[in-house]
């Protein structure tokens, strides 16, 4: 589909994430030398930095087709079976969110994974009895936000470990002028920059922001984006400099005013600003510890001096 265009096919149209790609490239080039299956794979790092994208240019590079699911649309173990059974040999299975897989479904991917074969229950009760059943094989890719969420017999099962770490400003203004371009959007350099700048180093929100800044371009402009107009319409779009949004806002500004800047427990500072203790910790917080906006203590949460300098709000003496 013309979505689809938008991602990249191949790892040489993948900017960014060069350790990742250098090290896909050769295991890659291994496994196809060698007519064998790549080994499994597990992505993680938070969202929105490339792990869906990169698991189709695994399946795409290993000239084999994917296939995706993720962690909590298998809720039976039958649903995995199906998956399982329906492979062709060679395919890339891809489990997105991975760690959220029941424990029970967890433990009938093992033998999947190291053994390709599926063991299977059959019946209830005195009369049950177990039957295995030979799978091709396959190669799973597995994405998940966090490497700690998922459990250490799953982890020690991937061969291939890939760490997708936060992109640079300029990979990512690159990223945002390879968009526009595929869009037939006019932009200039210091327009993407300005993109970028405001992306919290995630390709999956300046592509977002492209899209927002270009409608403004379009109905309030002529059509280009440059910095000016960029900067225009992030302000309306309520994306501050640092691209920090409403819901960074309120935690923010939710540490300092109700608990003093911390420290404060995760569970506690969720409660108090009304949202998911889980999206706090998997989308919102890393982006805040990589600047340094954040600290983690055995205590809990604290807001560092960079974010009463960001608000302008004194500090205050104790
Ligand atoms: N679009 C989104 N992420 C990308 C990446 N890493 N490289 C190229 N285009 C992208």
């Amino acid at each position: 589909s013309f979505e689809q265009s938008l991602r990249p096919q191949v790892l040489s149209q993948y900017i960014g994430q060069d350790k990742v790609k250098d090290n896909l490239a050769i295991f890659i080039e291994a496994a196809k030398q060698r007519k064998e299956t790549l080994d499994h794979v597990l992505l993680y790092g938070p969202p929105g930095l490339g792990k869906t994208t990169l698991a189709a240019v695994i399946a795409n590079e290993m000239g084999v087709n994917i296939r995706t699911t993720s962690g909590p649309a298998i809720e039976r173990p039958g649903d995995l079976a199906a998956i399982l059974t329906a492979l062709e040999p060679g395919e890339v299975l891809f489990i997105d969110e991975i760690h959220r897989l029941p424990r029970a479904i967890e433990e009938i991917l093992y033998p999947a994974m190291e053994d390709f074969c599926l063991d299977i229950v059959i019946g209830k009760g005195p009369s049950a009895r177990s039957v295995r059943l030979d799978l091709p094989p396959f190669t799973l890719v597995g994405a998940t936000t966090r490497q700690g969420a998922i459990s250490a017999p799953l982890r020690d099962r991937f061969g291939v470990l890939c760490r997708l770490e936060y992109y640079s400003e300029n990979q990512l203004t690159n990223i945002v002028l390879r968009t526009a371009e595929i869009l037939h959007t006019g932009i200039d350099r210091e327009g993407a920059i300005e993109i970028a700048r405001r992306s919290r180093g995630t390709p999956r929100i300046a592509n977002r922001l492209l899209r927002r800044v270009r409608d403004y371009a379009q109905v309030q402009g002529n059509g280009k984006i440059t910095m000016e107009l960029a900067e225009t319409a992030l302000e309306r779009l309520q994306v501050d400099r640092l691209g920090l949004d409403h819901i960074d806002h309120k935690l923010l500004k939710g540490i300092i005013e109700k608990f003093k800047g911390g420290p404060v427990g995760l569970e506690t500072i969720a409660a108090s600003i009304g949202e998911e203790s889980d999206t706090i910790e998997d989308v919102y917080e890393p982006y805040l510890l990589q600047i340094g906006f954040l600290q983690r203590t055995p205590r809990g949460r604290m807001v560092t001096k960079l974010v009463y300098d960001h608000f302008h709000i004194e500090i205050p003496t104790m």
